[in-house]
Order: structure tokens, then C-alpha cells, then sequence
């Protein structure tokens, strides 16, 4: 069963250095155990200096100096930073932002995914690509364009994109009798004649229609794989099975990255813990612990959910990881020591098979100056790349196992995201956080966790978590009312139609006989004013969501006014509301205990992956703890003892 070893890679920009250097990067590299490198996501001005004018020669000397050292390429399409002749000759392929101003050339992903001229542009240089390294041997993978969507970059507020629009809702609603009623444009005297007479959704003189919106996003994901598909088709003729990835991020919502995924052979994601741990801020409780406390390794669980995330639509990889400070940040600290090589074995806990690093030396020039790499820019080895090598050597001596199926699921869903940003009520209502604090509560007891999509199979599983799905179509009702696993639902969820409207009896009656709870009227309130509730013998507070209504089934908990917390009906619960951490610990222990799922008595900030026989163990507190005596097994990696940066793997018993 041991038998899979993950390996690293880097991140690496030949056009940036002079030649002379390439071949000790690339030895410096392989010394320190790198098999993978990235390259040339940013170089099309390279590649081709002026329109029609190609210049490989470059490329070919750093595939076969990177290649002929030893070490696995992934060639990316360099579709995110299209020159600036490309742009002076298709001046309207840039994107427009949600004020109606053109974005200009000038930095990166200046383009409209709508912009039929420039997918012709992308296809062209792809093509130029793969059949010239598509069987080149040191080309072992490919990585499509750059961060979809990254610098608010998924939706453009374009011509192009309102053209496509129309045509998109006339294929989605047929005839236009039928778009009015479903988007309910009677209200406002919102109606249409013709589909030409529908604008984008921006520069409203109040909010737009949500469904308009809504429509409008569901279009943008629709664009973005259509742009994606066009290079994928490319490449897959002239490299074969070589696997094809793009790099998706943490934090983002703007387009669904299932179907982008789906076409994909790995989902990568760019992995940036103390960044992320900064600008989730705005969103985070508001005693600042966790922040005090986890200021230099991250939010302990924040990587992990990405993790589970992707890894639940494809194979999964870290294409770029933090290597020291960033530089994008509302404050960038120093990681902790030993953190790089901590998240790194977070992510092999979650099945990465390639933790990839951003970049190899940090750039003295233009707009990433203050980022790390793992070399200084005079060619001093920078803190991380020590970690690099520690992390090398011990997946040298550490193979892991296959990972089983979780006996958990949390259903994740965009639109619900989308809806719920779209639909407010509560300005602190964050989705995000919502579906972390019950990934999280899973993780503080022990648990493993996959994240699933609405539509994904739900069989085999023990537990299954719908934090805030706002739309339950019926065939998810109908699959969770005949599984065998538990299910815990809310707060809001299966309050919207599809269409963005409520439901006729406001929650779908499915859905109420299995939660025992039939919501009424929604109280949204500031975090900052909680309400205090109790579960047991736990003493917390809920706040932001609450909801009213009708017990169908039992009443399990109540806030102290006596508004429900918790409901019981036929095979699920449903939470009435947003409960705290210690409060949400409580209940989740509680529901994988009745489930059959093992809980333990876990201290703060470790955390636990199980993948087959090998229990991962990551620390992200400020003091020094013990693993827990009933975890019982062999010690393959560090010890009991752990403090904080900390990884020990232990070898478990396991029945098949
Ligand atoms: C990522 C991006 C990289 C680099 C990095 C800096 O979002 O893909 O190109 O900008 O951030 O942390």
C-alpha cells in the first residue's frame, strides 16, 4: 500500500536572467531534489517579438539546458500576457471593468475572454507551442495561460462579452416571454422585447436584477472553459497524454473552476499561506487569535480545504508555493521556520504529487521586487530552499500511501457562493467562511474531509455537510433522501430557486423532511452583535445568519431568545443559524459520532490527515503540544512531541 512518492518542483523564468546563468540554476535545482520546473507563462513577447515574427531559439536552449539537467518541464501557453502589438492591433480585446472603463495594457491578463479575435491569437501561438515541443522528451506537462480570473479578471464588462451574452440567454431561455418570467422583470417594468435589448448587468442606477447577474456569471464560467478548451484541443494533438493542468487559486469565486477542471487531467492551485491568512482578514471572527497566533505558518485550515477542494475535481498539484515573504499582501511577514516545509507536507496529506515553488531566485526588477524565491538575487541560497532540500530528502525515505475515500463530504458550491454575494442581507455574510468554520469543526475533531461538488456522487459517505447550499435542486434531494449517511444542512440553504427566485412554500418540502425545519423569515445581523446560544453543555454565541420558522421535526438546541439553533427531522439536521467555533466544534463531534466517524480530543491548531495507512500530522500553534496517546502507531516522521511548523507521520493499522 505504500507505494506513491510525491516529488517538488519549481517555478522559473529563463527569460529573466542571462543564459549563462540557466545551467547553474538548473544544477542548483536538481541538487537540492527538484524533479518539475515551470516555464515561460510570461514570455509570448519573447517568443514572437513582433506579429508573425517567431523567435524559439531561446526556448529551445532552456528546454534542453532545464531538460538535459535532469528535471521535468511544464511548458505553459503564455496566453496571460499578451504583447503590446497584439494589443495595438485588437485595441477591444481588452477587458472592460464593472465601471465601464477599458482596463490598459501595462501589467497582466489584460484581455476579454469573449474577445473571439484574441481566443484566435491564443490559438495560433498554442499551436506554435505544441507542435514544436509537444514531443519533445523534457516536456513531461503543460500548463494552460496563468490564474484564471486573478486581478478580478473572470468577468469584463466588454462589448464582446455583451453580444455573446444575448446570444448565451437566447440559447439558455429560447424565447424571450420565457427570460421575463424567469428573471421576474415585471418588477421595475424590467422587461424585454428581443434579447438585443438586454445590456450587461453593470453601471445600474441601483443593485441590477440578481438573476441577471447570476446569468452573467454562470456565462463568464462558460467563457473562460470555452477559452481553455481551445488550447487544450491544441496541445492534446501534438503531445498525447502528456497531462494537461491550469493553476486555480485560493480564496476566489469568480467563476466555477468544476467545468474548467473537468476538461483538465490536474487541478493545480497557487498556494500563498500567509498572504491568504492577511487578506481573509475582512472576514475572519474578530478577536484577531488567529491571526496573533498563526501570524508565520497561515490559518490552519485555509490550505487544506483548497486541497480537498481541487483535489475533488482532478489530479492535484501546488504549482506555486509561498517561499519566504510575498509581496502582495496587506503585510507580508516572515514564515515561521520550518513553515515551508509544513505546508509542503500539508499538501502531500491532501494528495498533492507535486508541491511546486514560486520562484526559483527573486526578481530585483519590476512589480515583484519584495517577493522570495528561493535563491537571494545574488545567488545566496534563500531560507527556503534549506526546507526545499529537508522536505526532498524525507520524501526520499517516506513513500505514502493511496488515499481512501473520506466518510465525509461537504458540498461546495459556486453558485451558492454567488448567490449569496449577490443576494446580501447580511453584509457580513462571507460563504467562504461559512464552509471553513464546518471544515474546520471537522478538522478540530479529527476528521478527513472531501469536498464534493452539488452534482457529485454522494454514495459511501457517513456524514454529509451542506453549509449554505442556497439552491438544492431536486435530484440532490432526492439522492440525499435515499443515502444512508447523515446529513447536516444549513443555515441557508435551500432557500432560492434556481432561477433565483424562492421557492413557492419558501423551502423546498424535500428538503423539510429531512431537516425538520421549514424557514420563515431570515434576522441578518453584524457579526459584531452575537446572540448568545447554547449546545449541551457549550455556552457560545451565533450571529450574522439566523433563521425563523416553522419546527417541522425536534428541536435539538436554541438560542437564548428562543430562536432555534438546531432541528431534527426524518434523516438530517439543519443549523437555524451561524454558530461559533466552539459551538460548531460541539455539534460537529456529535454528528461524526453518530455517524460512526472516530472523534478525538484534538489540541489546538493540530490538525490530522489521514491518507491510507499514514497519518499526517500538521502544527500550526504558538506552544508546544503531545499528539493525543489514542493515536497510536508507528512514528515514520518527527514525534510525539510537535510545536509549532512541525509535521510527524504516523503509521496506522488500517482494515481494507
Ligand atoms: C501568483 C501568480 C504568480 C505570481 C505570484 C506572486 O498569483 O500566479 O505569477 O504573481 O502570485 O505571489
Amino acid at each position: 500500500m505504500s507505494d506513491i512518492r510525491p516529488e517538488t518542483g519549481v517555478c522559473y523564468y529563463p527569460e529573466h536572467w542571462p543564459e549563462d546563468l540557466w545551467e547553474k540554476d538548473a544544477k542548483g535545482m536538481v541538487e537540492a531534489g527538484i524533479s518539475w520546473v515551470r516555464i515561460a507563462e510570461f514570455s509570448w513577447i519573447k517568443m514572437e517579438p513582433e506579429d508573425g515574427v517567431y523567435d524559439f531559439s531561446w526556448l529551445d536552449r532552456a528546454i534542453e539546458t532545464l531538460g538535459g539537467a535532469g528535471l521535468k518541464i511544464i511548458l505553459c501557453t503564455p496566453t496571460a500576457t499578451p504583447p503590446k502589438w497584439l494589443v495595438d492591433k485588437m485595441p477591444d480585446m481588452l477587458a472592460v471593468d464593472e465601471d465601464g472603463q477599458t482596463r490598459h495594457y501595462g501589467s497582466r491578463r489584460h484581455y476579454s475572454f469573449s474577445h473571439q479575435g484574441y481566443i484566435k491569437e491564443c490559438e495560433r501561438i498554442t499551436e506554435q507551442l505544441a507542435r514544436r515541443y509537444g514531443a519533445n522528451p523534457y516536456v513531461a506537462a503543460w500548463q494552460t495561460d496563468n490564474e484564471y480570473g486573478c486581478h478580478d479578471t473572470a468577468i469584463s464588462w466588454c462589448e464582446s462579452a455583451k453580444l455573446r451574452f444575448r446570444q448565451w440567454l437566447e440559447n439558455r431561455y429560447e424565447t424571450i416571454e420565457d427570460l421575463t418570467e424567469a428573471w421576474g422583470t415585471i418588477f421595475w417594468s424590467m422587461s424585454y422585447q428581443s434579447f438585443d435589448q438586454i445590456e450587461l448587468p453593470n453601471m445600474t442606477v441601483t443593485e441590477a436584477n440578481p438573476i441577471h447577474n447570476m446569468d452573467f456569471r454562470r456565462f463568464a464560467t462558460e467563457e473562460i472553459v470555452k477559452f481553455d478548451q481551445a488550447q487544450i484541443r491544441i496541445i492534446r494533438k501534438y503531445s498525447g497524454d502528456k497531462p494537461i493542468s491550469h493553476n486555480f487559486m485560493g480564496d476566489f469565486n469568480q467563476f466555477n473552476s468544476r467545468p474548467v477542471a473537468a476538461n483538465l487531467d490536474i487541478a493545480t492551485w497557487d498556494s500563498y499561506p500567509l498572504g491568504f491568512l492577511q487578506n481573509m482578514q475582512k472576514n475572519a471572527r474578530k478577536d484577531g487569535k488567529l491571526e496573533i497566533d498563526c501570524l508565520r505558518v497561515g490559518d490552519p485550515d485555509f490550505q487544506a480545504f483548497h486541497h480537498d477542494l481541487y483535489r475533488g475535481m482532478a489530479r492535484l498539484w501546488i504549482m506555486e508555493q509561498q517561499p519566504g515573504p510575498v509581496n502582495w499582501a496587506a503585510y507580508n511577514p516572515i514564515p515561521a521556520k520550518g513553515a515551508v516545509r509544513m505546508w509542503s507536507w500539508e499538501a502531500f496529506a491532501h494528495d498533492a504529487e507535486v508541491v511546486s515553488y514560486f520562484r526559483w531566485r527573486q526578481a530585483p526588477f519590476a512589480q515583484e521586487q519584495m517577493h522570495a524565491g528561493l535563491m537571494y538575487r545574488d545567488n545566496q541560497p534563500a531560507p527556503g530552499l534549506a526546507e526545499v532540500r529537508q522536505v526532498n530528502d524525507e520524501l526520499s525515505k517516506v513513500s505514502l500511501s493511496k488515499t481512501q475515500k473520506s466518510s465525509i463530504a461537504l458540498i461546495h458550491d459556486y453558485e451558492a457562493d454567488w448567490m449569496s454575494e449577490l443576494d446580501g442581507q447580511s453584509e457580513d455574510f462571507y460563504y467562504l467562511r461559512l464552509v471553513l468554520d464546518m471544515y474546520r469543526a471537522v478538522r478540530q475533531n479529527g476528521g478527513s474531509v472531501d469536498v464534493i461538488g452539488p452534482d457529485d456522487n454522494i454514495d459511501g459517505y457517513k456524514l454529509i455537510l451542506l453549509p449554505s447550499v442556497l439552491h438544492v435542486s431536486d435530484d440532490l434531494i432526492n439522492r440525499l433522501s435515499k443515502t444512508e449517511a447523515l446529513i447536516l444542512a444549513g443555515p441557508r440553504t435551500g432557500l432560492k430557486t434556481k432561477n433565483f427566485q424562492l421557492p413557492d412554500r419558501l423551502v423546498n418540502d424535500g428538503l423539510v423532511s429531512i431537516t425538520g425545519f421549514k424557514t420563515t423569515r431570515i434576522d441578518a445581523l453584524p457579526a459584531r452583535l452575537p446572540i448568545k446560544a447554547s449546545y449541551k453543555n457549550i455556552e457560545g454565541e451565533v450571529s450574522i445568519w439566523r433563521e425563523e420558522g416553522e419546527v417541522t421535526g425536534a428541536l435539538l438546541a436554541q438560542c437564548a431568545d428562543c430562536m432555534p439553533l438546531l432541528t431534527k427531522g426524518n434523516i438530517g439536521s439543519y443549523l437555524c443559524a451561524w454558530p461559533d467555533e466552539a459551538l460548531l466544534k460541539e455539534i460537529c463531534k456529535d454528528f461524526m459520532l453518530s455517524a460512526g466517524i472516530d472523534c478525538y480530543d484534538m489540541p489546538a491548531y493540530l490538525r490530522v490527515r489521514q491518507r491510507g495507512e499514514h497519518l499526517i500530522f500538521t502544527y500550526y500553534g504558538p506552544d508546544e503540544v503531545s499528539i493525543p496517546l489514542s493515536f497510536e502507531g508507528e512514528f515514520v516522521l518527527g514525534g510525539r512531541e510537535m510545536k509549532q511548523a512541525d509535521v510527524t507521520i504516523m503509521k496506522i493499522a488500517v482494515s481494507d
